[in-house]
């Protein structure tokens, strides 16, 4: 019997065309209005942008899975769902490399001003002086808040260019020769770059406030792939226009795809539309992935990988 699930955010074409030939039955949520169709979905399909909460999962009696095509799960409501017995499952892994990469890739992007390198030579500029120097990347002070897979791939990354490498997390890990700080601030005290890959969620809401940011300096760069939540991203404007940090590479931000215009403006940001895990690779992986969580669902396998969570 073809099972009936519903997207709670745009899924890629592939991803559509597979679960079509598995063939499952794709309600959308923002046209699903009949009750009793409300009431046959028992799986919802998402992204790392979907929003579950308890308004929705009330409407929905029957879900029983919701599978994310994300590592970050930060805008369901796990508390809710396992209440209501209901599994939440990502794609931790098959991402890691490519964020990885973005994040070195923003840094070096931003350190050695690439894309403002670009503009200066398809303006004209260059005919007019030299582009300005700036700062040596190679052995520069880079500073991970973070330390799971994540941070871990950027760490292996940096160290590659002979970075001096720190990190900040809940706990030191005996694992790794890095250096360890207690909190955010002392950790950007401390370095050059200051990377962000921690989970969005309450727990990491503006960690990156004005007290990292002003310990950062006027030196030191912010480099975020996590989500837009976890900085105060009003100040850091705010800090960016007074030129209290030299600069900012952003991914992830409030409100997106809508950014506020004051940062749009800004010549010492490098943004990148969210685009971390955007390579047709690991999107493919992703959705594969997000695939096997459905079907082991469906034949009463084990999951192939529920968030930590669910696995308590
Ligand atoms: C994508 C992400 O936004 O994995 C995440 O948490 O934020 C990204 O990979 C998205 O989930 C793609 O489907």
């Amino acid at each position: 019997m073809a099972q009936e699930i519903m997207q709670v955010s745009p899924l890629p074409p592939f991803m559509m065309k597979a679960l079509q030939e598995a063939e499952f039955i794709v309600h959308d949520h923002t046209h699903i209005k009949d009750p009793g169709a409300l009431s046959k979905v028992t799986a919802l399909i998402g992204t790392g942008a979907s929003k579950v909460d308890k308004k929705l999962l009330t409407m929905l009696p029957s879900v029983k899975l919701v599978a994310i095509c994300g590592v970050g799960y930060d805008g369901i409501d796990v508390a809710v769902c396992k209440e209501k017995g209901i599994v939440v499952t990502h794609t931790p892994n098959v991402l890691t490399d490519d964020v990885a990469d973005l994040a070195i890739g923003l840094l070096l992007s931003i350190g050695r001003r690439i894309p403002q390198a670009d503009k200066f030579v398809r303006n004209g500029d260059w005919v007019d002086g030299e582009f300005p120097l700036v700062n040596k990347i190679s052995g520069a002070r880079i500073g991970i808040v973070g330390m799971g897979r994540i941070g871990r791939a950027i760490a292996k990354r940096a160290a590659a260019f002979d970075m001096q490498i720190s990190y900040t997390c809940r706990e030191a890990k005996t694992d790794i020769p890095y250096a360890f700080h207690k909190t955010a601030p002392q950790l950007a005290a401390d370095v050059d770059y200051l990377v962000v890959a921690v989970p969005g969620g309450d727990e990491t809401k503006n960690l990156i406030g004005a007290s990292v940011l002003h310990a950062l300096g006027s030196k030191g760069y912010l480099i975020n792939v996590a989500r837009g939540s976890v900085v105060d991203q009003p100040v850091l404007v705010q800090i960016l226009k007074d030129k209290k940090i030299a600069g900012a590479a952003l991914d992830v931000f409030w409100d997106e795809p809508v950014i506020d215009p004051e940062l749009r403006r800004l010549q010492n940001v490098v943004l990148t539309p969210h685009i971390a895990s955007a390579t047709e690779e690991t999107r493919r992986a992703m959705a594969k992935l997000t695939l096997e969580n459905l079907q082991a669902f469906y034949e009463r396998r084990q999951l192939p990988s529920p968030v930590p969570e669910c696995t308590m």
